[in-house]
This record gives structure tokens, sequence and C-alpha cells, in this order.
């Protein structure tokens, strides 16, 4: 059976770029599949966070999720580090891993910048506890942005070489000939790649030291006005075709943005738009991005302002992805060979 595995990072403010490459396609996904969101903040720590910041934005981004639309009954919320066998399993992918294969992320060499011997093994190894996220549920299906492709990539080399490595004892342990599934990246919508709002060629980032690169999920409707009148653009009118958008990242990514947010394609946009200045066209976006999102913000409000009641959500999902994963764990533990009771 279809299940659908995907998380965030509680590491500062969620922007446009999490929500429409990733968020509102969980929350569409909730209809047709069983679906599993995590807040994973153990990826977090692989880079220094504040303890108490870090506590903040794990309520944070699980009230974002639920703001956004995900139903905490319909589907299984929970925080990582209160469902150990994530970090079990990611032990055991990591002694199936190669160093070879983590060496080739880019994410790690993005974020491990110049001094890469001072970098976290954590950050390092992130790609395999990332493949036992996904894998303890045995999920099948990971709607991500496009920046996470190389990391699902990875996350299927390393369930083809465990299936691969143990095969006599799965197959013995009457499993078949694959104990975990091949995982599928569900890359989908107009807006996979979210470009920075100051420059073209750059992800929408957390990181970034600008804030006007970004629309954040708790802006308030001025801040975000302000955002998209500033964004970067070319002299040109907007073209009337899509064909036009090439070479014109700033327009092709604005364009995207309010496809995106409207649920139209960008040449209905452009059929819309094309041939007019920016400006107006900047302005209908502000607005459109502002009624989106400014529901969302409120009930995001709402949500932090009542943290025992966020806790309570993430314990009880943490309880039913245990009840998953647990027998999963113990499945992998007698495949491997080790001793339980
Ligand atoms: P993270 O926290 O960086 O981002 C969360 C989700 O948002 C997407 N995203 C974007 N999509 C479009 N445009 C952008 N500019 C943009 N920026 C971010 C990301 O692709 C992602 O879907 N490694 C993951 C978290 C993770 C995970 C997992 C995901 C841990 N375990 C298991 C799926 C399954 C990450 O750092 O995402």
């Amino acid at each position: 059976k279809p299940l659908v595995f995907s998380g965030m990072q509680p590491s500062g403010d969620l922007h446009l770029g999490n929500y429409l490459g990733a968020l509102v396609n969980w929350v569409r996904m909730q209809e047709t599949h069983d679906t599993i969101f995590c807040v994973v903040d153990m990826h977090a720590i692989t880079v220094w966070q504040d303890p108490a910041a870090l506590q903040k934005a794990i309520r944070e981004v699980t009230a974002a999720y639920i703001a956004s639309g995900i139903d905490p009954e319909r589907s299984i919320l929970f925080n990582q580090s209160q469902v150990h066998e994530h970090a079990e399993l990611a032990w055991v992918f990591n002694c199936v891993a190669r160093i070879g294969w983590m060496n080739r992320m880019t994410q790690f060499k993005d974020k491990a910048g110049k001094d890469k011997e001072n970098a976290s093994l954590g950050l390092f190894a992130y790609p395999s506890l990332m493949a036992a996220d996904i894998l303890a549920y045995r999920a099948t299906h990971v709607p991500v942005g496009e920046d996470q492709k190389q990391h699902l990539e990875l996350t299927r080399d390393i369930a083809i070489k465990f299936n691969n490595d143990y095969a006599e004892r799965i197959a013995a342990l009457g499993h078949g000939d694959a104990f975990f599934p091949v995982t599928e990246p569900v890359i989908s919508g107009p807006a996979t790649r979210v470009m920075s709002l100051r420059d073209g060629t750059k992800k929408m980032s957390k990181s970034d030291p600008s804030d006007y690169s970004r629309i954040n999920l708790v802006d308030d409707a001025d801040t975000i006005a302000q955002k998209v009148r500033k964004a970067r653009t070319d002299p040109e009118a907007l073209p009337s075709e899509e064909a036009g958008l090439k070479g014109r990242a700033e327009a092709d990514n604005l364009v995207g943005i309010f496809a995106a947010l409207s649920g139209r394609t960008k040449a209905d946009i452009l059929a819309e738009f094309g041939g007019g200045q920016f400006s107006g066209f900047k302005s209908a976006l502000a607005d459109l991005a502002v009624a989106k999102l400014s529901p969302i913000t409120m009930e995001m409000k709402r949500l932090v302002s009542d943290p025992a009641e966020i806790d309570r959500i993430l314990a009880r999902g943490s309880e039913r992805a245990r009840a998953i994963a647990r027998p999963v764990m113990d499945q992998v533990k007698d495949i491997v060979g080790f001793i339980r009771s």
C-alpha cells in the first residue's frame, strides 16, 4: 500500500519555498494516501541550534503544518527525536552506505562551506538519517522540493544495497526478495524550486542573510507586500508565452509563484499579464500572497499560543509513528543478526 513520508527541519522560519515546494503537496496527498509528516529535530542539530530556540521552532513548524492543512488525526504528525527507531535505523544505514556516496552530496558541500574538517559528523551522515526516516515506515512516496532529489536517490541506493547485502537472510525470514521498498520522490507542481526574490539564480532559503530574499510564513501583510514590490526583476515587459521566460530567472520565478499560489498554470498567468509592466503584476501577486498566507499566519499564531496542546499532538503522533516503526526495526535487527528480547 502506498505510504507517504516527509519532513522539514525546525531551524528558522518556514518560507514560501517550503510551503509551495512541499507543504501544499502534502496537504493534497492526505486525500489519496496514508501520510506521515515529521518535524526533523535531529537533523536540525547537525548545525548548532540554541536549545530554547529549537524547542520554539519545533512547535512553530508543527503549527505551520496544521495551519497549512495537515490534519493531525488523518495524518501522523510528530517530531523525529521522540521515535528512537530513526536513530537506531540510521546507525544500521551508516554501516550500509559508503563514504564515497556521502562525499558526492552537494548539500553537504554547500552547508559545510570551506571549513569541511570542522563540520559535524552528523552533517556528513545527514542523508543516512533521512533514509532511516523514510524507511523506518517502509514509505513508498516522498513529496519534497527539487533540492532533496539527490538525498532521495541516496535513500534508494541504501534500500537497494541493504536488500542485496542481506538478500539470503531476508528470504529466509520470509520477507521475499526485498525488505525495503525503493522509494519514489514526488517533486511536482509549478514551484518545485522557488528562487530568492533578490537573485533568481539562488534558491529561496532560511539561511540567506537577506530577509528580503524570502517570504516567511510568519510575515505580516505589509511585509509580504513590500518584499514582493522590492523583488528583483528585469526591465522588459512580461512575455505573453512561457517560452519568453527563458533566460529571465527572476520573471520566471515570480510567474511560477503566482501560478502555484493560484493553482493555475504559468501559461494561464502570462495570458493574463503578458505584455504589461511588472508593477501591475507585482501588486496582483502581493494581494494573492497576502490572501493565501495571512489565514495560515493567523492560525499559526493561535496554535503556538497553546504550547501544551502542540506537545500533546506531537506525543500522540509519536506513539502512532512508533507503532509502525518498531516492528520494522525489530525485523531489521533479526535480518542483521542482532539478538533482542
Ligand atoms: P528542509 O527543511 O530544508 O525543507 C523542507 C521542504 O521544503 C522544500 N524546499 C523548497 N522547495 C521549493 N523551493 C525552495 N526554495 C525550497 N526550499 C526548501 C524542501 O525540498 C523540503 O521538501 N532533508 C530535508 C528534511 C528531511 C526529509 C526527511 C524530507 C529529513 N528527513 C525525509 C523528506 C523525507 C530538508 O532539509 O528539508
